[in-house]
This record gives structure tokens, sequence and C-alpha cells, in this order.
């Protein structure tokens, strides 16, 4: 059976990641969460204390980039791809609150952006595989075989990453999660270099109503007819 590219776009915290890890396991594809590599050399640029970035920073981050090798490997007790960076496996380290706060403003950068989509396009002669992000289907991969773009309420979105985060053990307020989203998807938006649209032929899911297995049925029922899986 043909192997397939599957781009998923959407806004923050639409659910992209687990519905992309559900998929890719039910068709037993690779699965990369592309957000993770913007994240990770956020938390690079947090620990090599280059916040706030000034345009010193930014340039100082621009020219650390050459040191900086970033790549996912499989994690065998969960089957899906870590993110390391020189050698570090970043996985659990980053969703904190203090990463989402800076890394639209990392992901705007030109040259990050550039080094980063070179490693992403490297996923496509695997064949069979998920990438989710925000420029996967209109940047990275826009020859994708199938694109969705999800969607959800404002509130629905902000009241399922409080829950993951809570139950992950990170202690947070609900208000800070809500503005952090919303501010977000007005960067992620409004940046000149791949901003974050809805491709012209991507299938829209508004996922506000739906669990996690009625969108995995809907989108098995797209690829059968689309595909003839
Ligand atoms: O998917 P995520 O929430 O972990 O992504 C974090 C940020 O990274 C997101 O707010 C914008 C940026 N990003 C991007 O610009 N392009 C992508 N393909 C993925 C993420």
């Amino acid at each position: 059976m043909r192997k397939i590219v599957i781009a998923i776009d959407g806004y923050a915290s639409t659910g992209k990641s687990s519905i992309a890890k559900l998929l890719s396991s039910h068709l037993n594809y690779i699965y990369v969460n592309s957000g993770s590599m913007y994240r990770a050399i956020t938390f690079h640029a947090i620990s090599k204390e280059l916040i706030p970035l000034t345009k010193k920073n930014i340039n100082t981050l621009i020219s650390l980039l050459s040191d900086i090798q970033l790549d996912y490997r499989i994690n065998n007790s969960t089957g899906f791809y870590d993110i390391y960076l020189n050698n570090t496996n970043l996985e659990s380290k980053l969703k904190s609150l203090e990463v989402s706060n800076h890394v639209s403003s990392i992901a705007e950068i030109p040259q990050i952006r550039k080094h980063v989509v070179k490693i992403q396009k490297s996923f496509q002669h695997k064949g069979g595989l998920v990438m989710d992000g925000r420029d996967i289907g209109s940047v990275v991969f826009p020859n994708a075989d199938l694109k969705l773009f999800l969607t959800a309420s404002d509130d629905v979105r902000a009241k399922r990453r409080y829950d993951e985060l809570i139950n992950e053990g990170y202690e947070i307020n609900y208000e800070d999660i809500f503005n952090n989203i919303i501010s977000r998807d007005k960067k992620d938006s409004k940046r000149k270099d791949s901003p974050l649209i809805i491709p012209k032929d991507a299938v829209v899911i508004d996922n506000s109503k739906m669990n996690i297995i009625d969108q995995l049925n809907f989108i098995i029922k797209l690829i059968k007819t689309k595909f003839n899986f």
C-alpha cells in the first residue's frame, strides 16, 4: 500500500500532536512534532541567557546555529521520536510556560526557520509520515498527500492545555495559559516568514466538540475515500 505524507497544521493547543500520534500509530507511520525544534532552540536560548531577544542576542543565537545539532531519535519505550539538542534529550523540558512564552519570537527569525525546515524536509524520503506544526502543508511539504488544519474554540484549547500541564505536574494558572495560546496564534499568523495559514487544499477540522476517537475515525474515513486504502 502506498505510504503517504500527512501534514497537520493548526492553532496552538488544538490537539495536533495527540491526533498525529494516534494516527501515525494506526497507520504505522513515523510521527514528527515540528514545533519541538523551535521549542528546543528556545530552551537553548534561555539556557544561554539570550532572552530578552534583543538584536544583539538574536545575532548571537543565529551565530550559534551552526553549533546547534538538532535531531530526532526513536524512543523505544514510546515508539515516537524524541528531540535531541547536541545529544541531550530535551523532550520532557519543552512544554514549560517559559518556553511557550518565547517560542513564537524565536520561530519568526528567518535564519532559524531556514535551519529547522531543512531538517524537517529530510523526513520526506522516509515515506509514511505524519508531521504537525504551523507551516507543514504550506512550506515544509507543500505537496503533502493530505493536509489537515485543526481549530477549536479558545476556551476549549486553553482548558485542554491547562489540564495536560496540571496532569504533568506543572504549576500554572488558567489565565496565563489562555493568554499564551492567544498571543502565540496572533504572532504565528502575523509573522512575515511562513505565517500560520490555512492551506487552500487543507481539510479544516473544528474539534471543539470532537473527542480524539471521533477525530481519528473522521480522518481514517477521509484517507480511505481519498486514497482507496
Ligand atoms: O506546536 P507547538 O505549540 O509546540 O509549537 C510551538 C511554536 O513553534 C508555535 O507557537 C510556533 C512555532 N512553530 C512554527 O512556527 N512552525 C512550526 N511548523 C511548528 C511550530
